[in-house]
């Protein structure tokens, strides 16, 4: 059950793009609804939208195996747009030539107009636009025009305004192209017809509505995580059904940030007092966990023990009977299964379709008010239930917490020196080609400054065997001094690391750079001397969707006062700050 409203206006034809979900999010940011498909799904499937967009992805249409449509959607009658690859797709499909780039042309460019259009109308006649593509249309499909054109590439745009077809090379969806918006509308209104349909405001009672039809007189429990979605799902639930009739529980897995479990007992507490049962179980994961160091272990340990423990919860609340409903958070792009590295999807749908939780879910007894709406919009739909924006605002935070933020060694090791810095052999997971590495560290011996990040990708590449560069921040010892020490996730390092990332979170939260960023890891690695056996890593990200990242360099005062603030804590040798982009670099070093 989910609470989608409306039937969608436009679907986007998912081609493996990082930027599908961004013209989805677009398009309702124009008012009009819209939801995300594969770029296969047959075209009878699409009857009666007002128009489709295919994205953009990263393959070349000569691929074997790259994306495709199906070749009826052009027979349906409605107005299509294919941006980037999917303008090379249209092309190709449709008779023309689309031709192997050699070089590519990547980040701004000048978009010139060649004709007037309805797809360009009202824009000024040179502006700039984002570019990322390799490949390019050489020759357009008999019934196009060439609507526009930059220094580099010749059919930047084009159009069939009898059929109403478009391609465009650049990206309209993204910040950096100044008039994607109005192209985008451009497309919406005049072209496809679309009207308004989309809008946050006064949504709360619709959705509640729709709890209350579809719980008919079926209570609703919920797995709360202190996250916006559960407690934005959450909220709607008590709202509609009253505190009598929702129940939460919140599981302790010893694994939280600092006070973590206090902001959510009194988030609850103040929203519906008993609501929300917290269950400590910080023992049972810590036990679990004695001694493992390889990450991928961990994730299953943690994984396994939270669903061992989802399971106690049904079995001993009679949740499995008939007058319970399991209510969930789960967001749009967490139902759709698309492509890129997976792993972090393949994990967060963990709890979320657990075997008890599925089971439920065959039954119809499980309900997701929140399942067609972008993490924005449930941003918003909080706000109007007036919930804090401490909470709202809060950064994405795994699943299986600190513990893929606290890495762990089984053996001593030595620094190695290496022309350009230090070899160090803590190894982390990065994501290199199509699948995820474990590999060593280089340490700069400086402080990070913008000419370094630029140069962290090349050294990636360069050196092979590692997968990230960090700098170090400040120290207590020469780096030659350190070691590599063994660790586990024992309580003493994981209350090292949550007073670590206090320390970061608060500075950050003063400074305001926490709204620069898109996600903030601190990360505690065993590199250190014998008496400070740990050191700690920053690293902030700015980021889409966690699928892709850049590594944010932050002012030089805020990193000596978060240096000055990390060193004087109990078992802290060093500061470093990650300088990896992702790829090749994940966000999380687990
Ligand atoms: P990586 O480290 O793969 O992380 O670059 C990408 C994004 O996903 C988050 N992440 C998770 N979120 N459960 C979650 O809910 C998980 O198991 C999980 N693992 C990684 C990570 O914080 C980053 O935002």
């Amino acid at each position: 059950m989910t609470g989608a409203p409306v039937q969608p206006q436009i679907t986007v034809l998912d081609a493996g793009g990082q930027y599908c979900h961004l013209i989805a999010r677009k398009v309702r940011e124009s008012g009009v609804y819209a939801e995300v498909r594969p770029s296969d799904t047959p075209a009878k499937e699409l009857e009666g939208r007002r128009g489709l967009i295919i994205s953009g992805g990263p393959s070349s249409v000569y691929e074997p195996g790259s994306p495709s449509v199906d070749r009826g959607i052009f027979g349906l009658g409605v107005p299509v747009l294919g941006i980037c690859y999917g303008h090379q797709l249209m092309a190709h499909l449709l008779g023309g030539v689309v031709e192997r780039g050699e070089k590519g042309e990547y980040g701004l460019a000048i978009l010139e107009h060649r004709e007037q259009d309805a797809l360009l109308a009202g824009l000024p006649e040179r502006h700039q636009v984002w570019m990322s593509h390799r490949d390019t249309v050489a020759t357009m499909p008999p019934g196009f025009r060439l609507l526009a054109s930059t220094a580099t590439c010749r059919i930047a745009a084009m159009g069939d305004p009898q059929r109403r077809f478009y391609g465009v090379q650049f990206h309209p969806e993204v910040v950096h192209t100044l008039f994607g918006r109005q192209i985008l509308e451009n497309f919406l209104f005049p072209i496809c017809g679309c009207r308004k349909d989309w809008d946050l405001r006064g949504r709360v009672g619709e959705l509640e509505a729709f709890i209350r039809r579809s719980a008919g007189r079926r209570n609703v429990f919920f797995f709360v995580s202190g996250g916006v979605d559960s407690a934005v799902a959450f909220t709607l639930c008590l709202r509609a059904l009253g505190g009598q009739r929702v129940r939460g529980f919140y599981v302790d897995t010893g694994l939280m940030r600092e006070h973590e479990t206090r902001f959510v007992r009194e988030l609850f507490e103040r929203l519906a007092p008993g609501s929300v049962e917290i269950i400590e179980a910080a023992p049972r994961f810590l036990s679990a966990l004695r001694g493992v160091c390889d990450p991928e272990r961990k994730r299953r340990i943690i994984g396994d023990e939270f669903i061992r423990i989802q399971q106690e919860i049904l079995e001993s609340g009679h949740f499995l009977e008939g007058d319970w409903i399991l209510g969930q958070g789960t967001i749009y792009p967490d139902t759709i299964e698309s492509g890129g590295s997976g792993q972090a999807a393949v994990i967060k749908t963990h709890h979320n379709r657990a075997p008890g939780v599925q089971r439920l879910l065959e039954a119809g007894s499980v309900i997701e008010p929140l399942s067609s709406f972008y993490k924005d919009e449930v941003r918003e739909i909080g706000r109007e239930l007036g919930l804090p924006e401490e909470l709202l605002e809060r950064h994405p935070f795994p699943g299986p917490g600190l513990a893929i933020r606290c890495l762990c060694a089984e053996a001593e090791g030595e620094l190695e020196e290496h022309p350009e810095g230090w070899i160090a052999p803590l190894r982390s997971v990065g994501v290199q080609g199509d699948s995820r590495s474990y590999r060593a560290v280089l340490i700069l011996d400086q402080p990070p400054v913008p000419e370094l990040e630029m140069q962290a990708a090349e050294l990636v590449n360069r050196l092979g065997g590692i997968n990230r560069v960090v700098a170090r921040v400040a120290g207590r010892a020469p780096l030659a001094g350190l070691r590599v020490r063994p660790g586990s996730l024992t309580p003493e390092r994981l209350e090292r690391l949550r007073r670590a990332d206090a320390v970061v979170r608060e500075l950050s939260r003063r400074s305001g750079f926490d709204r620069q960023v898109w996600q903030f890891p601190v990360i505690l690695v065993p590199l250190g001397e014998p008496d400070r056996p740990d050191s700690v890593v920053l690293r902030p990200v700015d980021s889409v969707d966690g699928m892709t990242a850049r590594a944010v360099l932050m002012r030089r005062e805020l990193l000596d006062e978060m240096a000055a603030a990390l060193l004087p804590i109990e078992g802290i040798s060093s500061v470093f700050y990650d300088l990896t982009h992702k790829p090749p670099g994940t966000i999380e070093w687990e």
